[in-house]
């Protein structure tokens, strides 16, 4: 199967991008796995005809947003984020009517039409950075609670919130984070900005997926316990064979992450099935915030 996925990528000019919580299988065939940041630049740079996306409905809306005359392809349309569908546009307009004037800063984990809306995009990766570049006091962060928190607590400005989060994260308590700290008390605790304030200040790195990979490759400790979705156990020990990791909790599995399968990925490339794209009266203003968070992400 993988190879059959090798040659009709190859026969239709295409790209596979993987999230860093797809399944084995998946992320050993992809050309580039990565976090939501990497894969959106990645997305914005290739020059591939076909862009196969292997992850959520809004990682695909995003590659769209990106690059309008690429075809982009989620092997499974019913793959998608419950966080990102938290906020509508409609919602998002009634809460600014009774705010004052302020800057949007959106999570990618959102629709396409809310980002429309915004001012900036932002990811795991770079919300502190994204907030800190922006020239107000004020902003509302959009849709993940947890992350809005976590960001206000790295910078002096003030944040307001939105009742949004990931039922995969939300669902960690600092119990559950204390009972394998007990087991592994050598163990460093790397938790994902997606977990609640009280599992975050029990870690000692708040950190992106791939923020995760480079963090355990680097540092002098061998063991870690790992507070995201589990998918993302395999990615760290493929990076650093020689370390342990230890899930926090068995249950942080998202659901949608684990739809797509090769059967899949073969009948979307056999068919050019799954095409997803952002019509062009949303994608004009929603490309504003995701190339603003992008130029300001990229290397000077
Ligand atoms: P990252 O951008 O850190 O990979 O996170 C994406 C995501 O969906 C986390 O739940
Ligand atoms: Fe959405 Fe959470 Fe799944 Fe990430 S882990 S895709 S935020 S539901």
């Amino acid at each position: 199967m993988k190879e059959k996925i090798r040659s009709l990528l190859k026969k239709r000019k295409a790209i596979l991008l993987a999230h860093n919580y797809q399944p084995p299988e998946i992320q050993d065939i992809a050309d580039l796995c990565g976090d939501s940041l990497e894969l959106s630049i990645r997305a914005a740079q290739t020059d591939a005809k076909v862009i196969v996306f292997c992850g959520v409905n809004f990682m695909a809306e995003t590659a769209s947003i990106l690059s309008p005359d690429k075809t982009v392809l989620l092997p499974r349309k019913d793959a998608g984020c419950p966080m990102a569908d938290m906020v509508t546009p409609e919602a998002l307009k009634a809460r600014l009517d009774n705010l004052s004037p302020m800057p949007v800063v959106t999570y990618v984990n959102s629709t396409a039409a809310v980002k429309a809306l915004s001012t900036i995009c932002c990811t795991s990766a770079n919300a502190t950075k994204v907030v800190n570049s922006l020239d107000a006091p004020e902003v509302l962060m959009i849709p993940d609670r947890n992350l809005a928190l976590y960001t206000a607590s790295c910078t002096h400005k003030k944040i307001h919130t939105w009742d949004g989060y990931c039922p995969v994260h939300n669902f960690l308590t600092r119990e559950d984070v204390e009972k394998v700290k007990q087991t592994y008390p050598d163990a460093v605790f790397m938790a994902h900005p997606e977990c609640r304030p009280e599992v975050l200040k029990l870690a000692d790195n708040v950190l992106s997926t791939s923020g995760m990979i480079r963090y355990a490759r680097k540092s002098k400790s061998s063991a870690f316990i790992v507070g995201t979705e589990i998918g993302l156990l395999y990615t760290l020990k493929k990076a650093s064979p020689n370390k342990d990791f230890y899930p926090v909790s068995k249950m942080m599995e998202c659901p949608d992450m684990k739809k797509i399968t090769l059967d899949d990925i073969i009948r979307s490339l056999e068919f050019m099935e799954g095409e997803v794209k952002v019509p062009e009266n949303i994608r004009q203003p929603a490309l504003k915030a995701v190339q603003m968070m992008i130029d300001l992400s990229l290397p000077k």
